[in-house]
C-alpha cells in the first residue's frame, strides 16, 4: 500500500483543477489495491480505485469471511472507505482482478456505485492495456434509487 499511499500524498499537491487522473492511472491505483485482497477462501484478487469528483482516490479489495456472506467486494471497500472519509462525489471506479482483460462489478457493487450518482463511471481493463469505461446507468438500467422511494 505504500506506493498507493505516496501517489495519494502526491495528488493532493497537484493542482486539481489542472490534473485529471486517466483511467490507466486509476487501474494501476486498482492494480496496487489488488495485492491485498483477503482472500484464503476464493483466492480471487480483486482490487478497486474510486475516483473522487474533488480528485482524491480511495483505494479497496475484497475482504473475505469464513462465514462467506460477510465478504466485502473491492468496489464497496474502496466506496465504504471514502463515504466514512466524507466523500460522496465520485467520477469513477476503477477494477482489477486476477482475471485478464475485464472485470464487471457484480450486481450488489452495481447497486452501491448507483447509490451515489447515475453518472459514475466504472472502468475495467489492464492499467498497461487495454480499458473501457461505461457509466454505472448502463450497467444497471431501470434500477432502483433513492428516488424511487420518494414517490
Ligand atoms: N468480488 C469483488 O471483489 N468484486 C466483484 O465485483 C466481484 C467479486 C470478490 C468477492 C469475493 O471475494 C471474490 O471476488 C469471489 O467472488
Amino acid at each position: 500500500m505504500r506506493v498507493v499511499e505516496f501517489c495519494n500524498e502526491l495528488l493532493k499537491k497537484i493542482n486539481k483543477e489542472e490534473y485529471i487522473m486517466n483511467n490507466r492511472e486509476l487501474l494501476k491505483f486498482a492494480e496496487e489495491a489488488r495485492k491485498n485482497a483477503y482472500v484464503p477462501y476464493s483466492n480471487f484478487h480483486v482490487g478497486a480505485a474510486l475516483l473522487t469528483k474533488s480528485g482524491k482516490v480511495y483505494t479497496g479489495c475484497n475482504v473475505e469471511c469464513a462465514s462467506y456472506g460477510g465478504t466485502n467486494c473491492a468496489e464497496r471497500t474502496a466506496i465504504f472507505k471514502a463515504v466514512s472519509e466524507g466523500e460522496k462525489e465520485f467520477e469513477k471506479i476503477a477494477i482489477s482482478s486476477d482475471n485478464k482483460g475485464e472485470t464487471y462489478p457484480c450486481g450488489i457493487c452495481r447497486q452501491v456505485i448507483l447509490e451515489f450518482g447515475r453518472d459514475i463511471k466504472v472502468v475495467v481493463g489492464e492499467s498497461e492495456g487495454e480499458n473501457k469505461e461505461i457509466s454505472i446507468d448502463e450497467l444497471v438500467p431501470y434500477g432502483f434509487t433513492g428516488a424511487d422511494l420518494n414517490k
